[in-house]
C-alpha cells in the first residue's frame, strides 16, 4: 500500500506531537514537509534533516507530492488553510476546532463535502483506550439505558495570556473536548445548554475576556443530562475524569497517574499525582488518532471525528457562551447559526 504523504503545518505543541507520532511510528505515512512562520528554516533543517520546510503554509499546501494536511495552527487560521487545502485536492486533520463561528464552520463543513477531500477534527480524546473501553461497555448495553454522564476536566495550569486571547474562550477551545465527549459517550445530541462562568485563578483571564472555571449542564434530546466542570488550573495537576450513570450501573474513568504505588501508613493513604498535562495523559490517543487519520485515507474507513461532530460541539460551545452571557438556559434549536462569532 502506498505511504500517505503529509505536509504538517504548525509546529507547536501539538503539531510537534503528531510529527512524532507519524515519523517514528506509523509505516503507512510520513510528514515530508512542515511550515511554521515563527522557526528559523536552519534551526530547523539542522533538527529534522532532509525534511522540507517553509515559513509558508501555502509552499506545502501545493506541493504535488502531498496527499494530506495537518492543520495544528492557531485556530484564527484554521479555516484559511482548511479552504486552501481542499482548494489544492488535499485531505485534511484540523485540530480543534475548525473555526469560532458557527456559519463558517458550517460552510467549512460543506465545501469539504463538495470537494471530495476528506476531513477529521481533532477530537483526540475519542481514541483514549479508557474511554473507547467506557463507551463500547455503554454500547454493549452493560450498565443499561443511560442517565447521567460526569466529566471532570481540569488543566494544570493557564496556558499563556495570548493563548487564551486567541482562543475564542473556555468553552471553545477547552471545554468542547468535554462536549463532544459528552455526545460520543451518549450517542445521541444535546438539545439545551445552560453554562456558568467565573473568574477565581488569575484576574488577567478576565481582563482577556475569558473566564477560568466553568460548570455546564448538557440536555439530551431524551432528556437524559450530562455535567461537566471546568478549571483552567487544579494544583494537584491534569484531572481527567469521566462516570457514566446508567440504569444498571455505573462505569468510571480515573485518572492516569505517574504510578500505581498506593502508599499506606498512619497518616493516611498515598499515592501519585496524575500525569501532568495533555501530552502526557493523552500521548495514546494522539497515537491512535493518527492511526485512525491513515486507516482513513489509505483504506476508506469512516471518519471517527467529522465536520457533523466539529459543527455540533461548536453548536454547544456557542450556546454555553450564551447561555453563561444570559444567565439562562439556551435551545440549540434558538441559535441563529449565522450568527458570525462565539459571543
Ligand atoms: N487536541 C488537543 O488535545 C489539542 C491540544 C492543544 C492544542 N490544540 C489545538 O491545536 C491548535 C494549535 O495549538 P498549540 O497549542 O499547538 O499552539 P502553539 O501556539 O503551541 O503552536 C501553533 C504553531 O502554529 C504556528 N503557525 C501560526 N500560523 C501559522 C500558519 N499560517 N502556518 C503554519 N504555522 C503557523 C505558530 O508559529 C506555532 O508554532 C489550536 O487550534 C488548539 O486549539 C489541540
Amino acid at each position: 500500500m502506498n505511504q500517505i504523504k503529509i505536509g504538517l503545518l504548525g509546529m507547536g505543541r501539538i503539531g510537534r506531537i503528531h510529527l512524532r507520532n507519524i515519523n517514528q511510528h506509523l509505516d503507512g505515512a510520513r510528514i515530508i514537509a512542515v511550515a511554521d512562520p515563527q522557526i528559523e528554516a536552519s534551526r530547523f533543517n539542522a533538527e529534522y534533516p532532509g525534511l522540507f520546510f517553509s515559513q509558508e503554509a501555502q509552499d506545502v499546501i501545493t506541493r504535488q507530492d502531498i496527499d494530506a494536511v495537518l492543520i495544528c495552527t492557531p485556530t484564527s487560521s484554521h479555516a484559511n488553510l482548511i479552504e486552501l487545502a481542499a482548494r489544492n485536492g488535499k485531505h485534511i486533520f484540523c485540530e480543534k476546532p475548525m473555526d469560532l463561528s458557527l456559519s463558517r464552520t458550517i460552510s467549512l463543513a460543506e465545501m469539504a463535502k463538495v470537494s471530495g477531500v476528506k476531513l477529521m477534527l481533532g477530537f483526540n480524546r475519542r481514541f483514549d483506550p479508557d474511554f473507547m473501553l467506557a463507551r463500547q461497555s455503554v454500547r454493549e448495553g452493560r450498565i443499561g439505558d443511560l442517565q447521567i454522564v460526569k466529566i471532570t476536566s481540569r488543566d494544570p495550569g493557564l496556558p499563556p495570556i495570548d493563548y487564551i486571547r486567541n482562543s475564542g474562550g473556555l468553552f471553545m477551545d477547552m471545554a468542547i473536548h468535554d462536549f463532544d465527549m459528552a455526545r460520543y459517550i451518549m450517542g445521541k445530541e444535546v438539545k439545551e445548554v445552560y453554562a456558568r462562568g467565573l473568574v477565581v485563578v488569575d484576574q488577567a483571564v478576565g481582563e482577556a475576556g475569558d473566564i477560568d472555571t466553568a460548570l455546564t449542564t448538557l440536555i439530551f434530546e431524551d432528556d437524559t443530562y450530562a455535567v461537566i466542570d471546568n478549571s483552567r488550573k487544579a494544583v494537584y495537576g491534569y484531572d481527567q475524569r469521566l462516570e457514566i450513570f446508567g440504569k444498571g450501573g455505573m462505569i468510571r474513568v480515573g485518572n492516569n497517574l505517574h504510578n500505581q504505588n498506593v502508599l499506606f501508613d498512619e497518616t493516611g493513604i498515598h499515592h501519585a499525582l496524575p500525569l501532568d498535562f495533555f501530552m502526557d495523559r493523552y500521548s495514546k490517543s494522539y497515537q491512535k488518532e493518527m492511526e485512525a487519520f491513515i486507516d482513513v485515507l489509505q483504506n476508506d474507513s469512516p471518519i471517527p471525528s467529522g465536520v457533523e461532530d466539529a459543527l455540533q460541539a461548536t453548536l454547544i460551545a456557542y450556546g454555553a457562551n450564551m447561555s453563561m452571557r444570559k444567565g439562562e438556559p439556551v435551545r440549540l434549536s434558538e441559535i441563529d447559526i449565522s450568527l458570525k462569532k462565539a459571543v
